[in-house]
């Protein structure tokens, strides 16, 4: 079954929108956290971002505590944060770029220039029990740098499919890069995420990506549940992922 993890970032950024630094405000992303689990979601996914404009310390450290499921701590390999992810041990870490220098031009992490030191922090994380993931594009050479650097998963960028849904012809590139980044990472023993972008309209068009284990979602789901609520927009999101067939 495709398993669904709720990205809270976009709950946090409401709130910082009025509360900047006061330590407290609304909306509260432990509450929505809880709210999503209750709703059948498999796992809370939150990016402790270097400038914190959204997710701060201490929402990891509460989600940390509360998540039943599965928290994913998306972060930066930047040392403060690693020391962080070491000492709250989030179930699974997944690396993505925050500066140019560590972006492919596809936008995901550029792990083949960065091999040795994402497989140092990889083995770090992994030697805490933590699980890692490397979020990249759907490139040849960035699935084989992936498996090279020792990651139990990639997380396949969906960036650019969302970008060019509108247009068949792009669309259908951006789905066949998917598909054959996900079957080479599957036949290099990696296991196979995707995320960003991805909405109640493109979500159905994944059943032409085999293999994949996890979908992470935050925009659309934070954005459909200030229509319906958070529980009805992640109970309409995994209703649409349960038709995919892997
Ligand atoms: N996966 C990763 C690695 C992300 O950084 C993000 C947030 O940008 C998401 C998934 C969720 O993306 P979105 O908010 O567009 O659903």
């Amino acid at each position: 079954m495709l398993k669904l993890g709720v990205n809270i970032d976009h709950v946090a950024t409401l709130r910082e929108a009025r509360y900047r630094g006061r330590g407290f405000g609304e909306p509260d992303p432990i509450e929505a956290a809880r709210m999503c689990e209750a709703a059948g979601a498999h796992g809370v996914t939150a990016h402790l971002r270097e400038d914190r404009r959204h997710i701060q310390d201490r929402d990891i450290r509460k989600l940390r505590e509360i998540v039943t499921t599965r928290l994913n701590l998306e972060m930066a390999n930047a040392p403060e944060i690693v020391t962080l992810a070491l000492e709250l041990k989030p179930d699974i870490v997944c690396m993505v770029p925050e500066r140019r220098q560590e972006v492919t031009t596809e936008g995901g992490l550029d792990v083949a220039a960065h091999l040795l030191a994402l497989a140092t922090t990889r083995q770090r994380l992994n030697d805490a029990g933590i699980e890692v993931s490397f979020f990249i594009a759907p490139d040849a050479a960035q699935v084989e740098a992936a498996a090279k650097a020792g990651a139990q998963f990639i997380e396949l960028h969906t960036g650019a499919l969302a970008e060019h849904f509108s247009e068949p012809a792009q669309r259908e590139g951006e789905l066949a890069r998917l598909a054959a980044a996900a079957r080479q990472a599957h036949e290099l023993g990696l296991r196979v995420n995707a995320g960003h972008g991805l909405n109640y309209g493109n979500l159905p068009f994944l059943r032409h990506v085999p293999h994949l284990v996890e979908l992470n979602i935050g925009h659309s789901i934070v954005s459909r549940a200030v229509a319906v609520g958070l529980p009805a927009a992640v109970k309409e999101m995994l209703e649409l992922m349960q038709d995919y067939q892997g």
